[in-house]
Formats: C-alpha cells, structure tokens, sequence
C-alpha cells in the first residue's frame, strides 16, 4: 500500500492492511510515518519478544495511546515497577478457584439475556453483536459491583457506551507521533464521560468500604472487594484509590467488548456449520440446568468452539512492543526504536502454521488434537509476563453463555447481511449481527429437546465459511 492508502486503512480499519505476504512469510519490514514495524509471525521470534528477552520490548507508546486512554494507571497500561506490584497483588483475584466463584454470576447474567429473548417472541431479528455487548457487561456489573451501580445505573451504562464508541479509533495524530499534550478529537469528547466514571466509580468505593468497615465479613464477595482487600504480598500494602478506580475501568474495558466479540463469531460461527450447532445444542442440552459448579469444565465442545473463534477471530487482532535495544528476530536484524507487531489474526491464518487455516474446525481445540498446536502460534490472549490476566474469566464467561443461548434459542443469519471484520481497538463485526431468534422447544432446563428449529439453513462446508480472505 502507497502511504496515503495505508494511513486510510489504519484509520478505518487497519486489518484491511494485511497482505498475503504477511500471511505467508515469518517477517515483513514496513515504513511507517513514526517508524519502522517489523511484523513477526514465526513462533521463536514471538517467544524472545513476549517471553525470553521480554526487557527489550516494551508496549509502544501508539497501543498505550489507544487502549488505555482514560484508563489511567491500570494494569493494562501501567510499566516497570508499578505494573509489577499490580500484576501480583491482582494475580490472586483471577486466579483459577476465584473465576470458578464467579459462574453462577455468570450464569443469571444469561438467564437474564434468556428472559430478555423470550420475551420478544420468535422470529425476532436480533442484533446479537450488540446483545452479547450488553450481556458481558452484565456481567461485569455482577461480578465487580455485585450489590448493584446504585442510582446512576442507566446513566453510568449510556456513558459507557459513549466512552467505547469514541474512543475506537486510532487517531491520524497517533499515527503522525504527535505528542500526548495535543488534544485528538475523540478524546476531548469523551472527557466528561470519564470524570463521570470517575465520580460514580469513587462513590460506589466509599459506600463499599463503609459497608466493610461496618459489616466486615458480610459483604459481597465480589471483585471490588476483592480490590478494596488486596495486598502486594511482597510489601503488604493496598492500592491507592485511585490504582483501584483505573482497574475497574481496565477490567470493564479490557473484558467487556473482546469477551462480547468472542461470543458473537462464535454464534456467527455456529450459524454456518450445522454439524457443531448439533455438536453443541447437544452438549448445552445435557449439561445446562445440572449443577453450575463446574459447568464449564464439562462444556468441551462448547469451550473449542469458542477457541476456534478467538483463533479466525481474535478480538485483539494485534499485539505490539517498541524495540528498546538492538536484537535479531528471525534471523534478520532489528533496530533500536523498531516497533514490532504480532498479530493474532495473521499468526492464527498463518499458511506455515496452520492445515486449512480459514476453515472453521473446533475440533483442533478437542483432547489431544491440541497438543499438536505450537504455544506460540496461538495466542488470542497474548502470553509471557504480560497475558491477558482475564482468559480464564472470559473463557469461562464464554462458554457458559454461548451454551445457555444454544440450549435455549434457535439462531439464524438474516438473508443477505454480508459479515466482515473491521478493527476498532477490538474484532468487530461490521454493522453489528442481525440474526432471527427462535427459542427451541426443550422441555425446560436440562430438558429433552423434542424438535430442532426446521428453518432451512445455509449449509456450507468448513472451507467456505467466509473470512477476510474469501468473503
Ligand atoms: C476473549 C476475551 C479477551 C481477550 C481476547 C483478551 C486479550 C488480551 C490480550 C491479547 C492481552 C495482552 C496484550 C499485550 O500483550 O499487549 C490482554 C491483556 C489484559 N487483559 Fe485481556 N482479553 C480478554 C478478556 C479479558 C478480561 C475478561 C479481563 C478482565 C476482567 C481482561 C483483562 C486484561 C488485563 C488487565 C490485561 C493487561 C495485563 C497486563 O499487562 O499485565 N481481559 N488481554
């Protein structure tokens, strides 16, 4: 791409950027107005740029710029020594027996979406995308403020549909390197959005520590106060108000929209190859109603459907760093200042990495089968010291959502809506999913389905389910 197309592409979708080539070679060199980006998709350079030589790379300063606008000092934006502290006095909150503790939150945050769809009544056109939106921030809304938002509950939702819509974009003044101190247009308007977070996030803190202070032992034993009790195991202390504000802000930002996209292909996904919709309405059907303690573990099909989306769709599409040294990658040379890009959504299509790398196939995410995927051509939630702190949450968030709504509903594509991915911080899909909605009749929870939806549906193969490549 000559410069001019180029800078139009990252400004409306840069995943229109990616060329054959950067499917087919380990390394691509290209000029960037603030640089040069080095695009590396072969395992081992990955591995010394995220794992073994992780002090040379650090996140640039176009991705902090973009993802962590307003977000402060979170976890997702903080460096060097402040990141650390946070990383391990927050480790505990996500670790495996604490997102386990949080299923039955999830599992009302779908009975509610259930209720909301039954009530339609069938052959409803649903936006699913913007359904599934809403969902994952219900959420959230469950799990970290699980005695409710109080009274500002709509406004603080509506703002925080402001606040992702505007700032979804990467501005053309981020691309030029313009300093941080010149105002971009989408951020100035997002201002007063943010300091109503901030004042409505400050509030829902003072009324939880004075509920702690009060009713020590009898408050909810959610992530606030997970957040509110915390301490850096090394030092002992807890974070200031202010770490505590910016990481509900990161966890709503960084969990919200990429667990509702991995949703959304998913069920794009399903609606396209009947064998797994059957696959899983099975699955759903047997284990939704039983006990939600484990429920996910027991989803497997479930779960690789989703694994299979993050792969042909990950909801963050590129992961960079900044060179800070000199290094060799691949056996080819970086230079100090080089920004390196590993993208996901090229490395998980990569045609020397992958059989059939477009086609739709869970079931390389089923038992052994996984062995056979290198750890680092597959990595929807990054990896090393900086991984996504979230996977299990959101995997686990997932699958049990995606199951409720195959146990329930019947989903089907509207005829002639055309799918296609457009990068905004997040995969999304463009113009959002309509699909029709039909609740199966399954006897009840746990019931025995007595008829599939016998709408007529597209049957394609796996190879023809459309991608970026072959729309
Ligand atoms: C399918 C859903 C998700 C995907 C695909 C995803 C993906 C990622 C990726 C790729 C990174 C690493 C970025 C980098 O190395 O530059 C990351 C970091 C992070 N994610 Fe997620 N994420 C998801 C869900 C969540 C959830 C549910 C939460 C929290 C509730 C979360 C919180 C974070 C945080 C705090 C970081 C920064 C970690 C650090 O720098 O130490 N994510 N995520």
């Amino acid at each position: 791409m000559g410069p001019i197309a180029l800078a139009w592409a990252l400004a409306t979708n840069p995943l229109e950027c990616w060329t054959r080539e950067h499917f087919e070679k380990p390394i691509v060199r290209v000029g960037l107005p603030i640089g040069e980006a080095v695009l590396v998709h072969e395992p081992g350079a990955i591995r010394r740029v995220l794992l073994d030589n992780t002090a040379n790379y650090r996140k640039d300063a176009l991705q902090r710029r973009v993802l962590s606008a307003g977000l402060g000092d979170g976890l997702l934006s903080a460096e060097g020594e402040q990141w650390q502290v946070q990383r391990r006095t927050l480790a505990p909150m996500f670790a495996r027996r604490t997102v386990t503790n949080f299923a039955p939150a999830m599992m009302s945050a779908a009975d509610a979406l259930v209720d909301r769809w039954s009530q339609r009544g069938d052959g409803q056109i649903v936006d699913v995308a913007a359904e599934m939106t809403r969902t994952t921030l219900d959420v959230l809304e469950r799990t970290i403020f699980s005695d409710g938002l109080g009274c500002d509950a709509e406004r603080f939702r509506i703002a925080m549909g402001t606040y992702f819509n505007t700032l979804g974009r990467i501005d053309p003044l981020d691309l030029l390197g313009a300093p941080a101190v010149v105002p971009r247009i989408g951020r100035w308007r997002v201002r007063s959005t943010l300091r109503f977070f901030d004042a409505a996030i400050d509030s829902i803190i003072a009324t939880r520590r004075r509920r702690l202070a009060e009713q020590f032992g009898n408050a909810p034993k959610d992530i606030l106060t997970l957040l509110l009790d915390a301490l850096d195991p090394a030092t002992g202390k807890r974070m200031t108000l202010a770490e505590v504000r910016s990481n509900i802000l990161t966890f709503i930002t960084a969990g919200h929209e990429t667990t509702a996209n991995s949703l959304s292909w998913s069920l794009f996904l399903l609606s396209q190859s009947a064998s797994w919709r059957e696959r899983i309405q099975a699955e759903a059907d047997r284990e939704i109603g039983g006990p939600v303690e484990g429920l996910a573990e027991r989803l497997v099909e479930t779960r690789s459907v989703v694994e299979e989306a993050i792969r042909l769709y990950p909801p963050i599409a590129a992961i960079s760093r900044v060179a800070i040294g000199a290094d060799e990658l691949a056996g080819q040379a970086i230079k100090a200042g080089s920004i390196v890009v590993i993208a996901p959504y090229v490395l998980h299509r990569h045609r020397g990495l992958w059989n059939s790398p477009d086609a739709f196939d869970p079931e390389r995410f089923v038992g052994d089968s996984r062995k056979g995927i290198d750890r680092f051509a597959y990595l929807p939630f990054g990896t090393g010291p900086r991984t996504c702190i979230g996977s299990g949450f959101a995997l686990q968030e997932a699958t049990i959502l995606l199951a409720a709504i195959m146990h329930h509903f019947s989903l089907r594509m509207v005829p002639d809506h055309v799918v296609w991915p457009i990068l905004r911080v997040t995969l999304r899909l463009a113009g959002g999913l309509p699909m029709t909605v039909e609740r199966r009749q399954s006897g009840g929870r746990n019931g025995v389905v007595s008829g599939l939806s016998t709408l007529p549906q597209p049957q394609r193969s796996p190879e023809q389910v459309p991608t970026i490549q072959n729309v």
